[in-house]
């Protein structure tokens, strides 16, 4: 399903995790957050590269919205230092491993994507839970749609870990 892009010293593999969503300032840098908390208190962070990015470009530079920086904190999880960065061609060969929030940034990561990376590209809820559901963009919406979104995100992270 995944191939790793090395190994290091006893053989465990890294895996290179990408969360992609729209404007990479709600849901992907609050996925990358989570997972990496995740990966921390499971004591795995030499197994993993986590990163974010948008589709879209018209946040690049900036920090996360403010909404997922305090659903976050509530959590114990700090992404204030994170910046939003747009989807680059050096991803498809970075990264072992792409979710899309929703089905339509897989989409449009699958028209940007070169033929031999289309296996790394998957739905988030697909690859967690194999439901086809998406992480609705919470961005014009209020505080409730933050609170669903990190709950998902939570709930499928965990469970992108254990298959991992
Ligand atoms: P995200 O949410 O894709 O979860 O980061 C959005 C952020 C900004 C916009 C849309 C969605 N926007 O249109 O600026």
């Amino acid at each position: 399903m995944v191939s790793p892009v090395f190994e290091i010293k006893d053989n465990t593999k890294v895996q290179s995790v990408l969360f992609v969503c729209l404007g990479n300032i709600c849901r992907s840098p609050l996925a990358e957050g989570v997972f990496r908390h995740q990966v921390s208190l499971a004591g795995r962070e030499d197994e993993f590269e986590v990163a974010s990015a948008g589709t879209g470009g018209w946040h690049v530079g900036n920090p996360p919205d403010p909404r997922s920086v305090d659903i976050a904190r509530l959590n114990d999880i700090d992404i204030s230092a994170q910046r939003a960065r747009q989807l680059s061609v050096e991803d498809f060969h970075r990264f072992d491993l792409i979710l899309g929030m929703d089905r339509s940034n897989v989409e449009t990561i699958l028209r940007r994507a070169p033929e031999d990376a289309y296996g790394k590209v998957h739905l988030f809820s697909r690859y967690a839970h194999d439901v086809e559901k998406d992480v609705p963009d919470p961005y014009y919406g209020g505080p409730d749609g933050f609170r669903n979104v990190y709950n998902m995100l939570s709930a499928g992270c965990s469970a992108i870990l254990e298959k991992l």
